[in-house]
């Protein structure tokens, strides 16, 4: 899958989010080492501290179907209909860290036909873990 392609699944993935509270619609898409797409949205909650971003729904949805290996992540924000560069959370770069090497790709969307790449240990350096991986 080329890397436009999983932006664009990102945005499609925004699609569903549930964003009553913030109105930030958060897509992602994440690509296993076998080639599926895994997508999610941000899911908001009145008690806001039970709010599940996308990424971390898209990667509850892979391990729950057993995948463990991973390539990349997409992720788009819109705010209003309008692309905004959202950089994932703290939370969710910790996540990534559990089930992906350094070298996992994750690709901010900047805009419907562009974004900007970054590595794991680049968005989340020196991360604790407890497992060798
Ligand atoms: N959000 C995500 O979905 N992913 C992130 O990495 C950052 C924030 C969501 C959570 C909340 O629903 C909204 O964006 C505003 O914080």
């Amino acid at each position: 899958m080329n890397k436009l392609d999983l932006c664009k699944k990102a945005i499609d993935a925004t699609t569903y989010s549930y964003s009553p509270y913030s109105n930030c619609k958060v897509g992602a898409a994440l690509l296993t080492k076998s080639g599926k797409v895994y997508t999610g949205c941000n899911i908001e909650n009145a008690s806001f501290s039970a709010t599940i971003c996308a990424e971390r729904v898209a990667f509850s949805k892979a391990v729950s179907e057993g995948e463990k290996d991973f390539e990349a992540i997409a992720v788009v924000g819109k705010i209003d209909n309008n692309i905004k560069v959202f950089t994932p959370c703290g939370v969710c770069r910790q996540v990534m860290t559990e089930f992906c090497d350094g070298d996992f790709k994750i690709f901010v969307v900047t805009g419907e036909n562009s974004f900007n790449e970054y590595t794991l240990s680049q968005l989340l350096p020196n991360s604790f873990a407890l497992k060798e991986k």
